[in-house]
């Protein structure tokens, strides 16, 4: 009887223990997918941003930066610790050494579309503008913190 009781014990904990590694193997997964498919959604937006302001469409490509920024804000939580490799991650490990400055550029990719929408009624020259603000912070980022490709 005893012995019957304690299998049960072992049996539900290692039930438990085995279901707890599977669900964390699992998030890390989702974390590495959810964070590619941010990406790719940013780059297709950014496309229809360019197409957008080169036409001076700017109420139009107002929202669209918006979504943009708060996906950067978004992606700052999609770098943890134990989502450096797997799920063909082209992220590169220097991330995780240099934490803050990571950080630091995906929030000021943030901040600098927040800063297009608000200058771009009034530049002179709305294509160096979505240049600097926009596509600078991809290549200062990629150049840095992802695999050549
Ligand atoms: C602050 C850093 C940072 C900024 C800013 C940034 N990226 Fe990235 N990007 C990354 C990293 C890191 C990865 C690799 C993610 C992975 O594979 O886990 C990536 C991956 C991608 C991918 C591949 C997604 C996939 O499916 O594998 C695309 C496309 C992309 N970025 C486009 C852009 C574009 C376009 C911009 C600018 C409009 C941009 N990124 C801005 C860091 C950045």
């Amino acid at each position: 009887m005893k012995n019957k009781f304690l299998l049960f014990i072992f049996v539900a904990a290692s039930f438990f223990n085995t279901n707890f590694i599977a669900h964390s193997e699992e998030s890390i997964e989702d974390i590495i997918k959810g964070r590619k498919a941010i990406f790719s959604n940013n780059a297709k937006l950014a496309k229809r941003v360019n197409i957008l302001l080169r036409e001076f469409e700017v109420e139009e490509a107002e929202p669209i930066i918006f979504e943009m920024s708060k996906n950067y804000e978004n992606l700052l939580n999609y770098f943890p610790e134990n989502s450096k490799e797997g799920y063909g991650t082209e992220a590169l490990p220097i991330i995780w050494e240099e934490k803050d400055a990571f950080n630091a550029l995906m929030q000021k990719a943030a901040d600098d579309m927040l800063q297009l929408a608000k200058v771009m009624e009034e530049v002179d020259d709305i294509q160096a503008t979505y240049k600097k603000l926009m596509w600078a912070n991809c290549n200062a980022c990629h150049s840095r913190y992802r695999k050549p490709h």
